[in-house]
């Protein structure tokens, strides 16, 4: 007999920056599922991956400067590392520039189109770039996004339209039927109030900007973002031997976006005729210190800090710990410092030293586990299919502190204790069921008991009573963290990140790191300054004439450093210039390269590199 299958998703990410918690999150508790469903002997699928054909992306890639594939081709590499370093155990990582994501989406548009649900039309309203969604005048504050608190823009163009009205009885139906669609049901009601009150047709075009999907039947526009996004789902079930995936067992994705799964997504499958996935689950949302946690504004922790705090398997466990997977979390530090201590140190792990290491002088010797009667293996199933980690967490911590009293009322250390290794044995076979229980949570942690108490990890292994082995005195598992210690030197560090002249190369961007290969794409050279004019309507530009030796000649930069150099400071003045930049024309001048300096935090100043000795010009940096 063919195994279940279990297919989850987490949605797919706008590669504007790197990876941090608030995204690590659905990331991570997609992984707890699927290894949860792989232990249970399930078929698993499971899809992450970048969402980059959106306006935000392009946007970002512009502001620094660098090619838009080159910019999404370097993020969505970060985001594959960053889910390496978390243990994350995707099966596809989709990015919404393959080929065969492409070709699934025009398919879609195709048998909407024929069916009759998409229609030409001019699209008259408010559009906020960051959440990539449309507004009308009444849903903005002060024009205002509500959610960004940035300014929408006004658009007023000709769109084609999906019919999205048209579902609307169709999708409440839907939510009636079956109350798992939509989850946790505390979400549910806001949703269908918002779908009785009004449901628009959805603008799902956009005049092309040279970045994204074309609509099939007319290539002058791209598809809406959204469209194209939540199509990654059925795309990755397209290649062969994966169409038994889809339907989505489920799509995990945060409140912030729960309208597009649980409405324009569902209606999109209606009008292609396509099983709908059979839960959409919207988590709560991280805050630091109670500030929004998110790329465009507020408090970023990366996914390395996060780690570094105490680990991966303390930073995995203390998310869904914390607090209840569909409501809000605060993140804090100490917070996540005293779980680990507490909990991980205190409980598992000395549980497993001082059992491994009396294991190695008693031996284990078989006997009836009663002790395992305390664990409540069916409850604790219950919650994980249900989205109650935490609650699971705090029932499998809960039979180990049962295991902990155990061993402290037994005393198999003392010499007068008989049957020292048939206790031993109770409690060897009750820490493979807690392992195999923490395993979703910390696969790490997990692996490296079962590898010392020799037993497989499978959900079946929980009931196989464990077979004897020579057990070995283990290493420690979690080292306990000095709270005063890790905050000091965080808050050391935190200073030396503010206080640097963050000397940047306009060019490359804030990103982290940049392969050798792709640094010595840039051509350095040094140049000299030989004329400085202004140009006319901008205030923060000079146009500049600048030499480059004798082999490379002459050619006009604009640079914004007008108001930190006055014109005779920078007459003759040597500069590095980066070299083999296409021109632009900025105000009507075509400009030839950039010039390298260093700006502080808040740009309020830049400093110019200039080469320190007399050096030929024209001479190569490397
Ligand atoms: O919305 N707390 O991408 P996105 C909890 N590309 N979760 C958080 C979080 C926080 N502070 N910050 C982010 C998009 N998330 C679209 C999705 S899907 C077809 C397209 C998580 O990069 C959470 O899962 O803005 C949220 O829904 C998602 O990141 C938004 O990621
Ligand atoms: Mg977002």
């Amino acid at each position: 007999m063919a195994n279940k299958k279990f297919y989850v998703t987490t949605p797919i990410f706008y590669p504007t920056a790197e990876p941090h918690i608030g995204t690590a999150y659905t990331v991570i508790a997609a992984d707890i599922l699927a290894r949860w469903n792989s232990i249970q002997n399930k078929d698993v699928f499971f899809l992450t991956g970048t969402d980059e054909n959106a306006k935000k992306v392009f946007q970002a890639a512009q502001e620094r400067r660098i090619p838009i594939k080159e910019f999404v081709d370097k993020l969505s590499q970060d985001f594959k590392e960053a889910w390496k370093k978390l243990n994350i155990s995707y099966n596809r990582f989709i990015r919404t520039t393959d080929k065969d994501h492409e070709k699934t989406v025009q398919n879609l548009l195709n048998i909407t189109y024929k069916k009759g649900d998409i229609y030409l039309g001019k699209y008259e309203g408010y559009y906020c770039i960051a959440c990539e969604a449309y507004y009308t005048e009444k849903d903005l504050i002060n024009g205002c996004c509500p959610t960004h608190q940035t300014k929408a823009e006004l658009i007023k163009e000709e769109s084609y339209f999906f019919k999205l009205s048209k579902y609307q009885k169709k999708l409440l139906d839907l939510y009636k039927k079956n109350p798992e669609f939509i989850q946790p049901a505390s979400k549910k009601q806001e949703i269908i109030n918002r779908v009785k009150k009004e449901l628009r047709d959805l603008s799902i075009s956009r005049k092309d900007y040279g970045w994204g999907i074309k609509l099939p039947f007319d290539k002058t526009h791209c598809v809406y973002v959204w469209y194209d996004a939540l199509t990654n789902y059925y795309t990755a079930t397209r290649e062969k031997g994966k169409e038994k995936y889809w339907p989505a067992d489920v799509h995990l994705v945060g409140k912030d976006i729960l309208w597009f799964h649980s409405v324009i997504w569902p209606a999109i499958l209606f009008s292609v005729g396509i099983k709908l996935p059979k839960t959409v689950y919207a988590h709560g949302w991280w805050t630091f210190n109670n500030e929004k946690i998110s790329k465009s504004r507020g408090k970023v922790i990366n996914v390395d800090e996060l780690i570094s705090i105490a680990g991966v398997d303390s930073a995995r466990y203390f998310l869904f710990r914390e607090t209840p997977f569909g409501e809000d979390g605060d993140f804090s530090t100490e917070a996540l410092i005293n779980r680990h201590n507490n909990e991980l140190a205190n409980k598992l792990g000395n549980l497993i030293s001082r059992v491994s290491t009396l294991a190695e002088t008693h031996g284990l010797k078989k006997t009836q586990n009663k002790l395992i009667k305390k664990l409540k293996i069916k409850e604790i199933q219950n919650y994980i299919d249900n989205y109650q980690f935490d609650k699971a967490l705090s029932e499998i911590f809960a039979f180990i502190d049962k295991c902990n009293l155990f061993i402290q009322d037994k005393k198999p250390w003392e010499n007068a204790t008989k049957n020292k290794s048939e206790i031993l044995y109770e409690l060897a076979d009750s820490i493979k069921a807690i392992a195999i229980l923490l395993y979703p949570f910390t696969p790490q942690t997990s692996e490296k008991i079962a590898k010392q108490f020799h037993f497989n990890i499978t959900f079946k292994e929980i009931s196989k009573p464990l077979t004897i082995s020579k057990i070995k005195k283990s290493e420690i598992l979690f080292r306990k963290i000095d709270i005063k210690n890790k905050t000091e030197e965080k808050n050391k560090k935190d200073n030396i990140n503010k206080s640097s002249l963050s000397s940047r190369i306009e060019g490359i961007a804030a990103m982290n790191t940049i392969n050798y290969n792709e640094w010595e794409k840039l051509d350095l050279r040094v140049g000299q300054i030989i004329k400085v004019e202004d140009i006319e309507g901008a205030d923060k530009l000079y146009k500049l004439e600048i030499d480059l030796g004798k082999q490379l000649g002459k050619r006009t930069v604009c640079a914004g450093i007008k108001q930190h150099y006055k014109k005779d400071q920078l007459k003759n003045k040597k500069v590095i210039i980066f070299a083999n930049l296409a021109p632009r024309m900025i105000k009507g001048i075509e400009s030839k390269g950039m010039l390298l300096a260093a700006v502080n935090e808040n740009e309020s100043k830049i400093i110019l590199i200039s080469p320190e000795k007399d050096i030929e010009l024209g001479s190569k940096i490397r």
